[in-house]
């Protein structure tokens, strides 16, 4: 998709040349300075009650008299905010996507654009032309939409660009996290998410490494292996790095959960919708997707994503509640529940995340239902110690619009975790469920400043809209760009 901002007085859109034209409309209707056909087509459609002034409400227009575009979209936002706007800007495409328009001009009508407007213009077309097809080859074809033009006055161009280009890259690394989260668990394997990594390497010059089995047990990642061992799927400890600093700069580390399919184990989930834990993988396509945008937009800042995967299988060599397996870190753990295993492959990476020196880490893992309950769907769950890097994350999630939610970590917490039989158990009951999994993963980040990211609520939709969001792509990579030099 070719996106670029086109210069045009407001007062001047109706001359504008493209297939279609969609007006985000905001504000008091004397704030709208639109040319005299729109102005007039507009305030007669509000007049009539065909079109209403309500967020999400769209009125279509085809060949409208005194205006170039054949196709004319007016698209109704709640304010001028970027928020508004992208979600006005995703009812017009919906009117625009079915037709034959290959040059889309997008301008607003009321409010006054910024860098982050147009970052959330290129994010809401990306998803609307985004449609899995891997395994589905009768999905309709792609839409032949190929170019769109942000309108805009000469002013606001520079900054207008940069948001452009950010959400060129967001847009990249969501589209890919969907792409590796939507394919079935027998297609996205562990092994799978390594090539996809190397893939990665080869096109951005990243530095990738890829640990097997056998690597993983000369490091001592009992915890991790324990969860892999009931599957003929071998699993991958997958590194990359991401170089954008000088060699001395403490790195940021990302830790992805890659569970490929979460069955329980022997403490086995029950089938209504346990297809859905294929979608168990979100962390570990977050920090591919996150890279992926790294590649793109090549900040000053060191990264390194750490991507422990692997499949959560019962079997007749699978780990059984009750067992005590070792962590890299030393620590011993009591499997009570084998479901609950991303904490369990997460705690080593959090150790072998030591050895980068790092700034800060930052896990995001499908960790626990009890964020879902906790948070539905719209935020994310953010856990730390740490206020400043809490207000960093927060701050990141606004600013991509995709926000999250701090939770409490007291040491209080910590109380339900204890075992008699080792050093600490891996559940600690129903009662604040997401935030007893952060505090297990706290006994692993004592040397670095770290949060953790629960996206069990945000990773997926279910139903009739089934599928990967992205998500939380454009908050860690507005967080890693928050860290460049
Ligand atoms: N991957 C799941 C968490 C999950 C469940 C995400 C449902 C989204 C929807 C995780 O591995 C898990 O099974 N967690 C258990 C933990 C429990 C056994 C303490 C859970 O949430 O039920
Ligand atoms: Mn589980
Ligand atoms: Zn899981």
């Amino acid at each position: 998709m070719d996106f670029r901002l086109l210069n045009t007085p407001i007062d001047g859109l109706s001359k504008t040349a493209c297939d279609a034209l969609l007006i985000v409309v905001s504000g008091e209707p004397a704030e709208r300075r639109l040319d005299a056909p729109l102005a007039a087509l507009l305030a007669d459609a509000l007049a009539c009650d065909d079109l209403v002034a309500k967020a999400g409400r769209t009125l279509y227009l085809h060949r409208p008299a005194g205006v170039k575009a054949a196709r004319l979209v007016f698209a109704m936002a709640a304010d001028g905010s970027a928020k508004a706007f992208k979600a006005a800007a995703m009812a017009g495409l919906a009117q625009i996507k079915p037709l034959g328009v290959k040059h889309l001009a997008v301008a607003a009508a009321g409010a006054v654009l910024d860098a982050t407007h147009a970052e959330a213009l290129v994010c809401a077309v990306s998803d609307a032309v985004y449609a899995y097809r891997h395994t589905k080859p009768s999905a309709p074809a792609a839409p032949p939409l190929a170019k769109v033009s942000l309108l805009c006055e000469k002013t606001a161009a520079k900054a207008l660009q940069a948001g452009l280009s950010r959400g060129q890259g967001i847009a990249a690394g969501v589209t890919l996290a969907r792409e590796c989260g939507n394919r079935p668990a027998n297609h996205c394997t562990p092994t799978f998410l390594a090539a996809e990594a190397k893939r990665l390497g080869k096109a951005h010059g990243f530095k990738i490494e890829v640990l097997d089995r056998k690597d993983c047990e000369k490091l001592g990642m009992g915890a991790f292996l324990c969860v892999a061992q009931g599957s003929y799927e071998p699993p991958k400890f997958i590194v990359l790095r991401y170089d954008g600093a000088a060699k001395g700069e403490a790195p940021v580390v990302l830790v992805g959960k890659g569970i490929t399919f979460d069955t329980g184990g022997i403490s086995i989930k029950p089938s209504g919708e346990m297809d859905e834990m294929k979608f168990d993988m979100g962390g570990a396509a977050s920090v591919l997707g996150t890279f992926r945008a790294l590649g793109e937009l090549k900040p000053k800042v060191n990264v390194v994503g750490l991507i422990p995967s692997c499949d959560n299988m019962p079997s007749g060599r699978a780990v059984k509640p009750g067992d005590v397996v070792t962590s890299m870190s030393g620590q011993t753990i009591e499997v009570l529940n084998t479901d609950a295993e991303g904490r369990l492959i997460l705690c080593d990476a959090l150790t072998y995340a030591e050895r980068f020196k790092p700034r800060a880490v930052v896990d995001i893992a499908t960790l626990t239902g009890a964020c879902v309950i906790a948070l539905g769907h719209h935020r994310t769950g953010l856990f730390t110690a740490d206020d400043a890097l809490a207000e960093t994350l927060l701050a990141a999630g606004t600013a991509g619009l995709d926000p999250a939610w701090r939770m409490p970590l007291d040491d209080e917490y910590e109380e339900a975790l204890k075992s008699n039989f080792a050093d600490m158990g891996n559940v600690g009951g129903r009662p604040g469920g997401a935030i007893t999994a952060a505090m297990f993963l706290k006994k692993f980040t004592g040397k670095y400043r770290w949060a953790h990211l629960d996206i069990a609520g945000t990773a997926w939709k279910s139903g009739a809209a089934k599928g990967s969001t992205g998500r939380p792509v454009a908050l860690l990579t507005h967080f890693v760009l928050s860290q460049a030099i």
